[in-house]
């Protein structure tokens, strides 16, 4: 088949010859380089053209139907490269949407490359995110690492930025909204998760879905905080009926979905599926990163993924699924953790979970990644 032999020309052309250039850099210059790359290639009328006909010879349309939507298939970029420029205020992030800066490098490309993406994670304010080396990688487990600490531009700009582009928007793509870091206080924290929603539909940016992000482990604050049970209601709750209430103005129900980490108690998890099933969420993605020490500096922490997170974020997933089916749950639980080949895909699917997203992957296996672990399960 046409699909698979352009597969089998294009995978080496990424892992025997790119890569290892790739690689030759930190994992932290590596990802500079590629920020920079996706802000020139989103405006590249040719590269636009040649990803699109890329996209359509090798990502079968494969629906299923998920989180309260239909999606073209069941692979999706998980939230954290698509997520914008950091900026030290609202002015200043606004100015710069307002000057024609790109500020949210792959906007465009990147869909158009891979497929779905989940845009985001972006705060009610906009964040510079950590000082210094804040992405690693961990070849020997094709893991990553980072504490990137929810570097974005706030969602008034992103929003503003991102409304004034409906029409290069993909047919299909998800926004991932989090907290902002030290924000204990719950009524405050509603209020940033509405603001939020509000931001992207008054700009006319209607998502496919909304991920609320319930867990930021790479910032300075207490990311349990956000997922007792609790504060988890008010939020899911608030989101929720707001995202009803924007069904006149935006035509149709866009889904709230949740994301949690992989560190929490089973009894935890039980609990906040109850919340959700309760609120009307409709997924659950699992999971975020796993807090562990830096290479650098074992006194830092910051969030591992890929390999390493994997049998973590199996594990969360299949507490989701046994409550999920125990209480006849309508809230679907989708994977993400070391998703990158057909036998860790399998791994989720082995728990009924049907569809995922990845990251690391995106790093070890290139940008058709997704095509090519559709292609290793279609034979
Ligand atoms: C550099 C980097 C930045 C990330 N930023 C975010 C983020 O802003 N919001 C979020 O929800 N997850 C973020 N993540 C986590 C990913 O979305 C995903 O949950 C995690 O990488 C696990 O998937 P993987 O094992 O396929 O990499 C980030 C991950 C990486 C590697």
């Amino acid at each position: 088949m046409l699909r698979s032999a352009l597969l089998r020309v294009s995978n080496p052309i990424y892992t025997e010859y790119m890569r290892p250039v790739i690689f030759r850099s930190s994992a932290q210059k590596a990802h500079e380089r590629m920020m920079h790359l996706l802000r020139w290639a989103d405006y590249q009328a040719w590269l636009d053209t040649l990803f699109g006909v890329g996209q359509a010879l090798t990502l079968p349309n494969q629906p299923i139907t998920t989180g309260g939507v239909t999606l073209n298939r069941p692979f999706m970029l998980a939230a954290g490269l698509v997520k914008g420029d950091g900026f030290t205020s609202e002015d200043a992030a606004l100015a710069a949407v307002q000057s024609g800066h790109n500020i949210i490098p792959g906007w465009r490309s990147v869909p158009r490359l891979i497929g779905l993406v989940e845009y985001g994670s972006f705060t009610r304010w906009p964040r510079v995110g950590n000082p210094g080396t804040v992405v690693w990688r961990d070849v020997p487990t094709q893991s990553t690492q980072n504490r990137v600490g929810l570097r974005n531009p706030g969602v008034k700009a992103s929003a503003v930025f991102l409304g004034a582009r409906i029409a290069h928007l993909p047919d299909q793509f998800g926004i991932n909204i989090a907290i902002s870091p030290g924000v204990d206080d719950p009524d405050q924290q509603t209020e940033e998760v509405l603001t939020g929603l509000r931001a992207f539909i008054e700009a006319g940016v209607y998502p496919t879905w909304f991920t609320l992000n319930l867990s930021c482990p790479n910032t300075e604050d207490d990311p349990s905080g956000n997922q007792t049970a609790d504060q988890t209601r008010q939020l899911c709750h608030a989101a929720v009926n707001d995202l009803r209430e924007a069904r006149l103005v935006v035509g149709r129900q866009i889904p709230l979905w949740v994301k949690v980490g992989p560190t929490l108690s089973v009894e935890q998890y039980r609990a906040l599926m109850g919340v959700f099933a309760e609120t009307g969420v409709r997924a659950v993605i699992a999971t975020n990163t796993l807090p562990a020490p830096t290479p650098d500096d074992p006194t830092i922490t910051a969030g591992v993924a890929g390999g390493r997170l994997h049998d973590h974020a199996l594990e969360t997933a299949a507490i989701l699924m046994q409550e999920r089916t125990k209480h006849d749950y309508p809230v679907d639980v989708i994977g993400c953790g070391g998703v990158s080949d057909c036998q860790t895909y399998q791994n989720f699917r082995n728990l009924g979970v049907e569809t995922v997203q990845y990251w690391s992957a995106l790093i070890y296996r290139g940008p058709f990644v997704a095509a090519l672990i559709m292609d290793e399960v279609s034979r």
